[in-house]
């Protein structure tokens, strides 16, 4: 790729960079303490020693490979992957600054094609909230596969958001099977927020990347890709919500694909209706006691020596 033509920004660089955190530097800490959580838990499960190569897929700004140079020190090596030219040139000025690029290989291609990359060539491969968004799942597993030596292991770490698409169903199917006098008017907002972020039919979750799969789905498909070993762990924790104030809440988005609150207000909601969610939700979002739901799959594999 032309250094000259790359795009400065992507929908992805704008998330992890800014709508992740919604600018808030206390949540944006609060939020990578818990991201840092996930990266170790996947690093626990790659098991990597000095001397490996490992690639680590859609590795963003290099959270995950730059921490697993860290931890592991040594001469581990890393290819860091990922389909946003901007987040892996991010990437490389942080390897850069702490003087770790000699270590490092940068490849901007899709985790379904990993073109690049030579069969059997790594001893690892992880991958931290990236097939979520991958529509093809099986294809990116076989190409984990492809890359790994025999033997080779693999470690994922995936938010699960099977259920978010499903809330957002029922909130429909509620909808439009009662009377319309006796839906509450909050409910058709709760709706129209959570229909603007996750699927809400049948249809539309079966062909959504990020909602269309549950975690047993991983675990076919790691199996049909050729892995031996499969493992997965099914984590789900209630913790005290990190989002403290409305700001943050109305600033910040689930997931890269998904538009901030604030925004599906200004777009889809009156102003009568702004004020009636923000009276009916701040207390509940400002509420010391309130408690999130963390749903994350751990999977690791390996591919067979013989
Ligand atoms: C939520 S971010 C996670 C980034 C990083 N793995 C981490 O743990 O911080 C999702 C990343 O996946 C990348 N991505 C999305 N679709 C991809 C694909 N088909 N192949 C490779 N990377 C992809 C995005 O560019 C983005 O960097």
């Amino acid at each position: 790729m032309d250094e000259n033509t790359l795009p400065e920004r992507d929908v992805w660089s704008d998330w992890l960079r800014h709508g992740r955190d919604g600018g808030d530097p206390d949540y944006a800490q609060a939020m990578r303490a818990l991201v840092e959580r996930y990266v170790e838990r996947v690093l626990d499960g790659a098991a990597l020693q000095p001397g490996e190569t490992f690639a680590d897929i859609g590795a963003g700004e290099g959270l995950l490979a730059l921490r697993a140079l860290e931890r592991t020190g040594g001469d581990l090596h890393v290819w860091l992957t990922d389909i946003s030219a901007p987040m892996l040139q991010h990437a490389r000025a942080l390897a850069e600054a702490r003087r770790v690029a000699s270590r490092c290989r940068f490849l901007c291609a899709p985790a379904e094609q990993l073109k690049g990359i030579a069969d059997g060539s790594l001893d690892a491969v992880t991958t931290r909230s990236v097939l979520a968004y991958v529509l093809d799942k099986s294809a990116a597993l076989r190409e984990f596969h492809r890359v790994l030596r025999p033997g080779g292991r693999l470690s994922i770490g995936e938010p699960v958001f099977q259920d978010e698409a499903v809330a957002a169903q029922a909130m429909r199917t509620v909808i439009e099977s009662s009377p319309p006098e006796a839906v509450s008017p909050l409910l058709r907002l709760m709706h129209r927020w959570k229909a603007s972020q996750f699927p809400d039919t049948d249809a539309a979750i079966r062909a959504s990347a990020i909602a269309g799969y549950s975690e047993r789905d991983l675990v076919r498909f790691a199996q049909t890709a050729g892995f031996a070993d499969v493992h997965l762990e099914l984590h789900i924790d209630t913790l005290p919500s990190i989002v403290r104030t409305w700001e943050v809440f109305i600033n910040t988005s689930p997931h890269p694909l998904a538009p901030p609150l604030r925004t599906i207000m200004d777009e889809k909601f009156s102003p009568g209706e702004r004020e009636l969610f923000e009276r009916s939700m701040r207390p509940v979002i400002e509420d010391p006691r309130a408690v999130n739901t963390e749903r994350m799959a751990y999977l690791t594999a390996r591919k067979p020596r013989a």
